[in-house]
């Protein structure tokens, strides 16, 4: 079968959408564990299965919905992944960050992205908001490996400001309007599946990590290489390991980061209308 460029499969996926939803996107929006339910708030949804769109990846990971939604919100055209992709899931990155490209090609400018990640950072309490000013990529992949395509990018794409701080602004005011205190600091992005050791966790310490979880950095590179303006927030859903005497559990996390879910989304749609 003839060997398709990244570009071509980009460009199918993304006249696949266009002929099912008569919006022209503006904001993409990557939600972690638990914050899928803003796809709710979206007006006049066009709702997508990733697995009908051609070269999409498709979810494996269990409670994670795969459907692209595309619709308004607060004014703003979005769409939503409802449902992301992890390396740790045997993807490469490249395959990860592809819905980032096709976000590009339907004409976003910016991504919204969060997740759920353990704090480093011993000041931090679980539950709270983290805006990322920067992250440490120590997932040993990176989505733009290979022959550069240079119709997506240059071949070596500054990372000097890999979260805006035009939208750290926008993020910092929108949090004192709904009275919510935003902590800052640097995410590192690990491959998982297994959580880290208390020893890895004091190395990332020592190299300036302030939370640490396993999504995010292919995103969030693909989107940079690609000239979208980023923000991202993790969500402190549990100090990482070694911090407290106990060990890590998945449910932990998810009902941690449930907990949360409320203020986020209440953060989130306080800063859809200003960016
Ligand atoms: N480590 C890595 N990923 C995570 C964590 C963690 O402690 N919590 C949530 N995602």
């Amino acid at each position: 079968m003839e060997q398709l460029k990244l570009a071509d499969k980009i460009a199918k996926a993304t006249e696949f959408i266009k002929a099912k939803a008569a919006i022209q996107p503006t904001i993409g929006l990557i939600l972690g564990s638990g914050l899928g339910i803003l796809a709710e708030l979206i007006e006049e949804p066009t709702i997508i299965p990733y697995g009908d769109i051609p070269y999409f990846p498709v979810s494996t990971v269990e409670g994670h919905a795969g459907e692209l939604v595309l619709g308004q919100i607060k004014g703003q055209s979005v769409v939503m992944m409802k449902g992301r992709f992890h390396t740790y899931e045997g993807y490469g990155a490249e395959l990860v960050s592809f819905p980032i490209r096709v976000m590009k090609k339907l004409g976003v400018k910016t991504l919204l992205v969060t997740n759920a990640a353990g704090g480093i950072n011993e000041s931090f309490d679980v539950g709270d908001l983290m805006l990322i000013t920067d992250h440490i990529n120590f997932m040993f992949m990176n989505p733009l490996i290979g022959p550069n395509e240079s119709e997506l990018g240059v071949r070596f794409p500054d990372m000097s400001e890999a979260y805006s701080r035009r939208l750290r602004a926008v993020a910092e005011a929108a949090a004192a309007t709904v009275g919510l205190r935003l902590r800052t600091g640097v995410y590192a992005g690990m491959q998982g599946p297994s959580y880290e050791t208390p020893a890895e966790i004091r190395m990332l310490r020592v190299l300036g990590a302030d939370a640490v979880g396993m999504s995010t950095v292919p995103e969030v590179t693909a989107a940079r290489h690609a000239g979208i303006e980023v923000l991202g927030f993790s969500c402190i859903s549990n100090m990482a390991a070694g911090i407290l005497d106990q060990p890590l559990a998945h449910a932990e996390v998810m009902a941690a980061a449930d907990k949360v879910k409320d203020q986020f989304l209440g953060l989130i749609l306080a800063i859809i209308p200003n960016i």
